[in-house]
C-alpha cells in the first residue's frame, strides 16, 4: 500500500489544499493529512477545529471513501510522523516559484534526516494558485467574503473567529 503524509498548518484549509489532497489520493492509496500543532506559534484556530474542518471538507468533496484520507494532529518532526504512519512520501503543494526555495530546503533537510522519505510536489491548480491561508484569515477578519477560497466547511470557523477577534 502506498501511503503518503501531507503535513501543514491548514489554518485554515483552502481550496488549494483540498485540490492537492484530491490529486494526491489519485496517486497514493492512503493519505494522512497532518495538522501541525506548533508550540512556538499561536494559531488562529485550534488544532481540533482545523482537523474537524478538514474532515468535513474531505467528506464534502467525496474523498472520504474507504478511509483513503485520514486527518490527524501532530506536534513533532514530519519525518517522524511519516515513519510512524508507514509512509515513504511527503506531499506538499507548490503555488508559484516563490514557494520553491523554502519547499526545496525543507525537502532536502527531511531527506537528510530520513533518507527513505521522498517529498512529492503537486502544482496547485491555476484557479487556486493565488490563495493563502494567511490572506484568507485577513479577509475573513475584516468581514470579507471568503466563500470560493475555502471549502464551505471552513466558513463557520472563520466567521466565529472574526466575530470573536
Ligand atoms: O502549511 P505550512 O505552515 O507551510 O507547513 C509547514 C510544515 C508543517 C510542513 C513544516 O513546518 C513542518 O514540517 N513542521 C514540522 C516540524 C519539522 O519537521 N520541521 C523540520 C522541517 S525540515
Amino acid at each position: 500500500m502506498r501511503i503518503a503524509v501531507y503535513p501543514g498548518s491548514f489554518d485554515p484549509i483552502t481550496l488549494g489544499h483540498l485540490d492537492v489532497i484530491r490529486r494526491a489520493t489519485e496517486v497514493f492509496d492512503r493519505l494522512v493529512v497532518a495538522v501541525l500543532i506548533n508550540p512556538r506559534k499561536v494559531p488562529a484556530h485550534t488544532g481540533d477545529a482545523r482537523v474537524m474542518v478538514i474532515r468535513a471538507a474531505v467528506k464534502e468533496a467525496g474523498l472520504d471513501e474507504q478511509d483513503r484520507v485520514k486527518v490527524i494532529q501532530f506536534d513533532g518532526l514530519t519525518v517522524e510522523l511519516a515513519k510512524a504512519a508507514g509512509a515513504h512520501h511527503i506531499v506538499r503543494g507548490l503555488r508559484a516559484t516563490s514557494d520553491f526555495d523554502p519547499e526545496l530546503q525543507m525537502a532536502q533537510l527531511n531527506r537528510r534526516m530520513a533518507p527513505d522519505e521522498d517529498t512529492v510536489f503537486f502544482k496547485t491548480g491555476n484557479e487556486h494558485a493565488y490563495l493563502s491561508s494567511s490572506l484568507v484569515r485577513e479577509i475573513a477578519a475584516f468581514g470579507g467574503d471568503v466563500s470560493g477560497m475555502v471549502p464551505d466547511a471552513a466558513l463557520p470557523m472563520l466567521r466565529r473567529a472574526s466575530a470573536s477577534g
